[in-house]
C-alpha cells in the first residue's frame, strides 16, 4: 500500500500514520489480524502503575461517555497472574478519566464491537493500543457458515498470497470445506477491498469519527474492479453440507459467480485444461480425523496429483509434518504458517510430466 515500514515484529510490523491510514488499512488489508494506533509505551512494575499511566492519557477526547469500551490484554509479567486483572485496571483508568472530565462514564464489558483498547505487557514494558479494527479482521461477515475446522479468512488470503495466486490462472481447491480458501481467492483476483464486507470497525467508535472521509473511501474502493478476465475457480468437497455452505458463504461474499461447487472426492475433482494452482487444505488430526485414516488420504493426495495434476503446481496447507510425509512427492518450498499455535506449513509440489513419488 506504499507505507514505510519502520519497524518489523514478529507478528507485525510498525508505520506512522494518521486515523485516515488507520481507516484505509483496516478496508484493504487482507492477511492483517488487527490495525492497532500506539497510545502509551512505557516502563510498568505493577498493576498500581498501569493505572496511573493509563489514567494519564487523555481518553476524554478519544471516548464519549456514551461509549461502550472493552479492553483486552496479553500480560505475561511477575506481578499479575489473571490478564483479566490487568484488563480491569486499563478499563478503571480510563471510564474514571472519562468520569472526572464528564460525570459519566462509558458501559464497558467483553464484547469487541465498539471501542477497544488494547495492552500488551511482557515483563516490565507496557504498551497500550486502540484497537482501531474492533473485532479482528478475520471476521469478514460472509462466513455465516462455519462448517467443520474453517480456516480464519485471514490465514486463508496468507495462504493464497504465499502462492503467488493472482486470478490468472485456473485454481482448484478440492477439500474446499466452507470455502474459505476459494472464496479469498476470488476476492483476490477481483481486486475487491475485504473491508468492504464489513459495516462495523473499532475506529467508528473514536471520538471525531469521520464518517464522511469512511464513505468516500469506501466509494472508492468499491470502484476499484480487476477488468481482466479471471481464471476458473473450482472447489470440491466430499460432503453436500460443506459444499452448501461454502456456497452460502461465497453468495454473501457476492462472489458464487466466480467460483463452481462439486460434491465429490477430492480426487474426482473436475479439472480445467489450461494448468494452474492446486490448493488443498485436508484435516490435519488436531481437532478433527483419525490419524490412520488420514495416513490413507494423504497418500491417496501423492496419487492425485501424480495422476492427475501433471503440470500444476500443486500445494498442500497442514499441520502435521508427519501426515505430509504419506504425500510421498518432492516439495519445491515448505512455507511455515501459524494456524493459533499450531505450527503449519504450506507445502509446495512442482508436479512435471512424469513426476514420481520418492519412493518409487
Ligand atoms: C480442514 S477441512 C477444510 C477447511 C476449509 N479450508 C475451510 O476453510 O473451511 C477439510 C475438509 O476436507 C473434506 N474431506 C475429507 N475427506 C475428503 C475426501 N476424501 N474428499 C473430499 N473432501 C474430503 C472434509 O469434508 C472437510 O470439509
Amino acid at each position: 500500500m506504499g507505507y514505510t515500514i519502520d519497524a518489523f515484529r514478529p507478528t507485525g510490523v510498525e508505520i506512522t500514520a494518521n486515523i485516515d491510514d488507520a481507516m484505509r488499512l483496516n478496508l484493504f488489508l487482507r492477511t492483517a489480524f488487527n490495525v492497532l494506533v500506539l497510545i502509551d509505551a512505557f516502563q510498568c512494575a505493577d498493576p498500581d502503575e498501569l493505572y496511573r499511566r493509563v489514567n494519564a492519557q487523555p481518553w476524554e477526547e478519544m471516548i464519549s461517555p456514551d461509549e461502550y469500551l472493552s479492553v483486552v490484554s496479553s500480560v505475561n509479567t511477575p506481578t499479575i497472574n489473571d490478564r483479566r486483572f490487568a484488563s480491569l485496571k486499563v478499563k478503571d483508568a480510563i471510564v474514571d478519566r472519562v468520569a472526572s472530565v464528564h460525570g459519566t462514564r462509558p458501559d464497558s464489558g467483553p464484547l469487541r464491537e465498539n471501542f477497544v483498547v488494547q495492552l500488551y505487557w511482557n515483563g516490565t514494558d507496557a504498551l497500550i493500543f486502540i484497537n482501531t479494527s474492533g473485532r479482528k479482521l478475520a471476521d469478514r461477515n460472509y462466513r455465516k457458515m462455519p462448517h467443520k475446522a474453517p480456516m480464519q479468512e485471514t490465514l486463508a488470503a496468507g495462504v493464497m498470497t504465499a502462492t503467488g495466486y493472482d486470478g490468472t490462472v485456473p485454481l482448484i481447491n478440492p477439500m474446499c470445506g466452507s470455502g474459505t480458501l476459494a472464496i479469498e481467492a476470488a476476492l483476490i483476483a477481483s481486486g475487491r477491498a475485504p473491508g468492504l464486507l464489513r459495516d462495523n470497525f473499532g475506529f467508528m467508535h473514536r471520538k471525531g469519527f469521520d464518517s464522511d472521509a469512511w464513505q468516500s473511501m469506501r466509494r472508492d474502493a468499491r470502484k476499484i474492479r480487476n477488468r481482466g478476465i479471471i481464471a476458473p475457480i473450482i472447489a470440491s468437497d466430499i460432503d453436500a453440507n460443506a459444499v452448501h455452505a461454502a456456497r452460502k458463504n461465497a453468495e454473501t461474499a457476492g462472489v458464487h459467480h466466480m467460483i463452481r461447487f462439486e460434491v465429490c472426492d477430492f480426487a474426482e475433482t473436475p479439472m480445467t485444461p489450461e494448468r494452474g494452482i492446486v490448493v488443498i487444505n485436508p484435516e490435519y488430526g488436531e481437532r478433527m480425523g483419525v490419524i490412520a485414516e488420514l495416513e490413507e488420504t494423504y497418500g491417496r493426495m501423492g496419487d492425485f496429483f501424480k495422476q492427475r495434476c501433471a503440470g500444476w503446481t500443486g500445494y498442500i496447507f497442514t499441520g502435521n509434518l508427519e501426515l505430509s510425509k504419506r504425500v510421498g512427492l518432492r516439495t519445491s518450498r515448505r512455507i511455515e504458517f501459524f494456524n493459533a499455535k499450531i505450527d503449519c506449513r504450506l507445502l509446495k509440489y512442482e508436479l512435471y510430466e512424469g513426476t514420481r513419488r520418492k519412493d518409487g
